[in-house]
């Protein structure tokens, strides 16, 4: 790994200045311990006011992504594109012997996946994945009470996700094709199946049936995929989960987790269980006040700032990165590609396992 100098900030390029770009830049722009050392931008004539608004007037634009990794003298990079060039950006981060941060997914086949893999490790570089929204609130109480062991051995995990990607989101236009935005999981089914395998930590998957469908208003008739996925995954030890990632609901964006498991149940923000505290009613909820995904809507700078907060600590002081480390992420997206080949063939499969 390429020495971080602790006495001085860390040095962030950002690439793509959409939205997560702009929360990524606002985010790092407001973080004593860093600095923006470049953005690159593919249409700088329509986003430079706001580069500059943000990053500072002075802040080298670039619209050539190799020249800001060979001149900025970046340490780190956050990688806020579109799906398509993910892979190839986080490679050439990685052989430039920068850190990196990819906005999800990773990429876009599991052969990309291996090769950004192999990249990482064979430059010695940290690489982290945008799963931000676990780093604080419900989700993040979620997976703690898990793992405290409040609800026993958890035998049953569904993670349900719905949104609706409509033409009035903004990212309608690349996020209903095949070849930026793929798959209903690779857009925004990553998320729920991150959860389920967080709640699930480290247990491998031994194979995955999946089925697509698609509504039929016409909202949605621009998609060139099925919008609405359902997941059945079954892990090495015999437990189950299901995900689901729906885009193309009506009714506000909902997020929903029922975990069952042998000393209580956590439904949403409702938590039962026979061995978090003595003295509580066996047969009631516990409700567990917190900041609820459901509040969230569109991504704002403050949601990332704990994620960034553990990435500094990571890199300067070697603290530990739950929730977002590449391992974790590396994991999910093979079973992600399990789960749309399952799709795709209406037969079980079970993930790859060409490299451990
Ligand atoms: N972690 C999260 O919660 C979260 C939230 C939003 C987006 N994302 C991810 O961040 C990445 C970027 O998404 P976004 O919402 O910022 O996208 P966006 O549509 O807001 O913009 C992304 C970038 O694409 C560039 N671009 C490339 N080709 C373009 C073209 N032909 N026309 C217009 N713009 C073009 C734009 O310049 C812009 O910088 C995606 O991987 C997405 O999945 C993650």
């Amino acid at each position: 790994m390429p020495p971080i100098d602790v006495s001085r900030p860390l040095r962030v390029a950002i690439a793509g200045f959409g939205q997560a770009g702009r929360c990524h830049a606002e985010t790092w722009a407001m973080m004593p311990d860093a600095v923006i050392a470049g953005v690159y931008s593919q249409r700088p004539d329509i986003e430079a006011p706001a580069i500059a608004r943000i990053c500072g007037p002075e802040v080298q634009v670039y619209s050539d992504y190799e020249r800001m990794l060979a001149e900025s003298g970046c340490d780190f990079v956050s990688i806020c594109t579109l799906h398509d060039t993910h892979a190839a950006q986080a490679i050439a981060a990685a052989r430039h012997g920068k850190h990196f941060i990819v906005e999800k997914p990773v990429c876009l086949t599991l052969e990309d996946l291996l090769a950004v893999r192999r990249a990482v490790d064979s430059a010695g570089i940290r690489a982290f994945v945008g799963f931000q929204e676990f780093h604080y609130g419900q989700l993040q109480a979620t997976i703690e009470a898990v793992h405290k062991g409040w609800l026993g051995r958890v035998h049953l995990a569904e993670i349900e996700y719905f949104n609706g990607i409509g033409p009035w989101v903004p990212q309608h236009w690349w996020a209903r094709t095949h070849k930026i935005g793929r798959s209903s999981m690779l857009f925004c089914g990553c998320h729920p199946l991150m959860m389920l395998m967080l709640v699930m930590k480290g247990v491998k998957v031994a194979e995955v049936e999946a089925f697509a469908t698609k509504s039929g208003a016409p909202d949605f008739a621009g998609f060139e995929y099925a919008t609405t996925q359902v997941n059945l995954i079954r892990f090495a030890d015999g437990r189950l989960g299901k995900v689901t990632s729906c885009l193309d609901s009506l009714h506000p964006y909902y997020w929903r987790n029922t975990l069952i498991g042998s000393e209580g149940s956590l439904i949403d923000t409702r938590i039962m269980s026979r061995v978090m505290l003595p003295g509580l009613d066996p047969k009631g909820w516990q409700h567990l006040a917190t900041r609820s995904i459901n509040d969230g809507g569109d991504v704002t700078p403050d949601m990332f700032r704990p994620m960034f907060e553990r990435i500094l600590a990571n890199l300067r002081h070697d603290e530990p990165m739950p929730y977002s480390g590449l391992d974790e992420a590396f994991e999910m997206h093979r079973v992600l590609f399990a789960c749309d080949e399952a799709a795709r063939t209406g037969r079980p499969v079970a993930p790859d396992t060409s490299l451990p």
